[in-house]
C-alpha cells in the first residue's frame, strides 16, 4: 500500500473549527481544545533543575511549537513513523565524506536563518564587512596550503580556469591583514566535490592561502558550475515530494580568518547563472553575486575575478561593529 507521504498532497482550505490554528485542535485556540490540556504544560515541567541552560531555555518552545503543529495538523502515528524512519535514513547515510542531516535543515532554509541570526545586518547602511554564508556540507579540513599565485586545479576536467585576487582588510581601519587564511572549496565542471566524485584526486579544488604584509592574495581556480545538491538520499526525496529541484546557483565557498579577527564562511555566486534567484538552500545574498570578467594576456587563465574581504576585529565586534550578513535574496 502507498504510503501517506507517497500521494499527491491534498492542499485542502483550513476552514474555522478544523485542524487550522483557528480550530479546536491547537492549544492557541480560544475554544476548547479536545485534547488534554495539561499535557504540553506536562511534557515541559519534566526538565529538571540541573538541566543545561541553553536547552531549558530553548526546549519550552521547541515543545510547544511542536505540540501545536501535531494537534493543529492531526499528524497521525504513521505519520510520524515515517518521520522517525526520515531521519534515521538521514544517519545511516552520513559519513566523514556526506552530511544528510544538514542536507535536510539546509533545504529548509534553516542553515541560512541562523547564520543570518548569528552575525546580523549591520545596523548602519554603507560600507558593510563581507557578508557571510552557510558552510554546506561539504567543506573539509586540512586542504592543502599553497603559496600565492598557485592553483588548486590538480586535473585537467575542463571549465573555465580563472585568476582570483584581491585583499584582506580590517572592515573598520581599512588596513591591510597580513597572515590571514583563506580557504577555499568549489566544485569541478561536472558539479561535484572532489570527496563525491573518485576521478577526482584528493582535496582537487581546494586550498588554503595565506596573505602576506600587503594583505593581497591571489591563486587560480575554476569559474564555478551550477549543480544539484545530492538527491539521491532521504532529503533528495524530500526535495520531490514538495516539486522543488535540487539546484544551486554557481559558487566559490571560502573561510576567510585571521588572529583577532571574527572568521568569515562565505560564498560568492556567478552573475550570469540562471538560478541566482532560485538556489534549493536559499544562501544567495546580494553582495556576493560577482562579475567574472574575461581575461587577456594570461596563458593560464581566460577569466578574471577581483574580490576584497573586510573582516572585523573581535574587539570592534563587542563594541557593537557587526559581521556582514544581509537577508537572503533567493
Ligand atoms: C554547498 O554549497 O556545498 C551545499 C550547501 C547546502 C547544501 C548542499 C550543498
Ligand atoms: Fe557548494
Amino acid at each position: 500500500m502507498a504510503s501517506a507521504l507517497e500521494e499527491p498532497l491534498n492542499l485542502a482550505p483550513v476552514t474555522e473549527g478544523q485542524n487550522g490554528t483557528i480550530g479546536a485542535n491547537g492549544t492557541s485556540s480560544s475554544t476548547k481544545s479536545q485534547y488534554d490540556p495539561n499535557f504540553t504544560d506536562n511534557v515541559i515541567k519534566a526538565t529538571g533543575p540541573k538541566a543545561n541552560k541553553r536547552l531549558a531555555q530553548l526546549m519550552p518552545g521547541l515543545v510547544r511549537h511542536l505540540h501545536d503543529f501535531c494537534r493543529e495538523n492531526e499528524v497521525t502515528v504513521e505519520e510520524w513513523s515515517q518521520s522517525v524512519e526520515f531521519l534515521n535514513e538521514c544517519g545511516r547515510m552520513s559519513d566523514d565524506k556526506r552530511n544528510e542531516g544538514q542536507l535536510f535543515w539546509d533545504i529548509l532554509g534553516v542553515e541560512s536563518l541562523v547564520d543570518e541570526i548569528t552575525y546580523k545586518v549591520a545596523a548602519d547602511s554603507g560600507e558593510k564587512p563581507t557578508t557571510t554564508a552557510i558552510l554546506g556540507p561539504f567543506w573539509r579540513p586540512n586542504a592543502p596550503i599553497y603559496p600565492m599565485g598557485s592553483s588548486t586545479i590538480l586535473k585537467d576536467q575542463g571549465g573555465d580556469v580563472t585568476h582570483m585576487h584581491g585583499s584582506v582588510t580590517d572592515f573598520t581601519t581599512g588596513k591591510p591583514i597580513t597572515n590571514a587564511e583563506i580557504d577555499i572549496w568549489h566544485t569541478a565542471p561536472n558539479g561535484l566535490y572532489e570527496q563525491q566524485d573518485p576521478e577526482q584526486p584528493d582535496m582537487n579544488l581546494r586550498g588554503r592561502f595565506y596573505t602576506p604584509d600587503s594583505g593581497d592574495y591571489d591563486f587560480y581556480c575554476l569559474r564555478p558550475t551550477p549543480y544539484p545538491i545530492p538527491f539521491d538520499g532521504p532529503a533528495g526525496k524530500f526535495l520531490k515530494l514538495l516539486d522543488r529541484h535540487p539546484m544551486r546557483p554557481a559558487h566559490i565557498h571560502f573561510i576567510i580568518s585571521a588572529k583577532g579577527y571574527k572568521p568569515v564562511v562565505t560564498q560568492i555566486f556567478d552573475r550570469r547563472d540562471e538560478w541566482l534567484g532560485n538556489d534549493s538552500v536559499f544562501a544567495v545574498k546580494d553582495s556576493l553575486v560577482v562579475d567574472f570578467a574575461p581575461k587577456q594576456g594570461d596563458e593560464k587563465a581566460g577569466f578574471d575575478l577581483k574580490y576584497d574581504f573586510k573582516l572585523v576585529a573581535v574587539e570592534d565586534a563587542k563594541n557593537g561593529v557587526h559581521g556582514g550578513t544581509e537577508v537572503t535574496s533567493a
